[in-house]
């Protein structure tokens, strides 16, 4: 399998090429935005050719900025997809597409299936679904379209570097207990994308939407306490309050539980539970750690 990674330098990026290069029998290019910037069609073009697999994991990440500058986001997140699907139809590439539960309205009670009509509810939403119509629509036999949600790792900011960087600085913390959703390590997401590109290729993975979030559900506040717990420190210094007393520029969703029924006709079981799966994380030669808090 010739595979590109596209925003090779981001969280999933690296992790993806870490696994990848666990495969021998695979060839990979990994294209930083340095390296490949998505927007620039020619370009992409160009890195497209030669390759049975693209994964494209650049995005426009910041979901507060989009609120203000949607246009520029959604110029990576939907239009540039769009002209990426093209150069993967026009090379004979399966595209995979990494995508958000931001796509739903996110009101729901019970797990989203993959087929549940979207409705986003903020602009990053918006764009990242420009991007997902264009894979299923310009890639009806070659186009996946992979939802993530809550992703944490080693290399970027993330909520758990995050609540890791202030569990230095404070005594207690305040987090939302009010939002619903599944933290996913990177890694389990980056070998579960080499594992679908591999079924993609051997026709064993049918095209359209799959959810890439662990199982099970929790609040950021639970999750918060688990974090604390596994790094010896006090949970009890985790207090739940609600998204009220956090007004930010991007609505969220309370409820962002994403089911995983259509794994099982591509062979693969649903990824596993989101707290075994945090102990793996902290576990792991390179656990998340510490990061910069603003
Ligand atoms: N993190 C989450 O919780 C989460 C949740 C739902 C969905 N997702 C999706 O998962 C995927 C991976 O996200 P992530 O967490 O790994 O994000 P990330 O760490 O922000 O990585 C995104 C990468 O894309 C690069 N990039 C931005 N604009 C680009 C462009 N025009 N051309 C090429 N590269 C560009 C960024 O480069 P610079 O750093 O130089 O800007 C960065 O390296 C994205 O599709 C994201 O929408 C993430």
């Amino acid at each position: 399998m010739r595979v590109l990674v596209t925003g090779a330098g981001g969280m999933l990026g690296r992790d993806l090429v870490d696994v990848l290069a666990g495969y021998p029998e695979h060839t990979v290019t990994a294209a930083t935005r340095a390296e490949v910037d998505i927007t620039d069609a020619d370009a992409v073009h160009a890195a497209v050719a030669g390759h049975d697999v693209v994964v494209n994991a650049a995005a426009w990440t910041d979901v507060d900025a989009a609120e203000q500058h949607e246009a520029a986001a959604t110029a990576v997140n939907g239009d540039a997809v769009t002209d990426l699907a093209r150069s993967c139809a026009a090379h004979g590439a399966r595209l995979i597409q990494l995508s958000t539960d931001y796509v739903l309205a996110g009101d729901a009670t019970a797990p989203y299936r993959e087929d549940t009509p979207t409705a986003p509810l903020n602009a990053y939403g918006r764009g990242k679904l420009v991007g997902e119509q264009a894979v299923i629509r310009l890639l009806p036999d070659a186009g996946y379209v992979v939802r993530t949600a809550w992703l944490y790792g080693t290399h970027g900011r993330n909520f758990v570097t995050t609540v890791l960087g202030l569990a230095e600085r404070r005594e207690f913390l305040d987090v939302v207990d009010d939002q619903r959703g599944q933290p996913t390590w990177s890694y389990t997401l980056a070998h579960r994308l080499v594992a679908l590109a591999e079924a993609a290729l051997a026709g064993r993975a049918a095209p359209g939407v799959y959810h890439g979030t662990c199982s099970g559900e929790t609040t950021w506040y639970e999750l918060t306490r688990a974090v604390f717990a596994l790094r010896g420190l006090d949970p009890d210094r985790v207090r739940p309050t609600t998204s009220a007393r956090f007004p930010r520029p991007a609505p969220r969703p309370a409820y962002s539980v994403l089911g995983h029924g259509r794994w099982a006709a591509a062979g693969l079981p649903p990824l596993p539970d989101w707290h075994a799966t945090l102990v793996d994380a902290f576990a792991s030669p390179a656990p998340p750690s510490p990061g910069k808090v603003a």
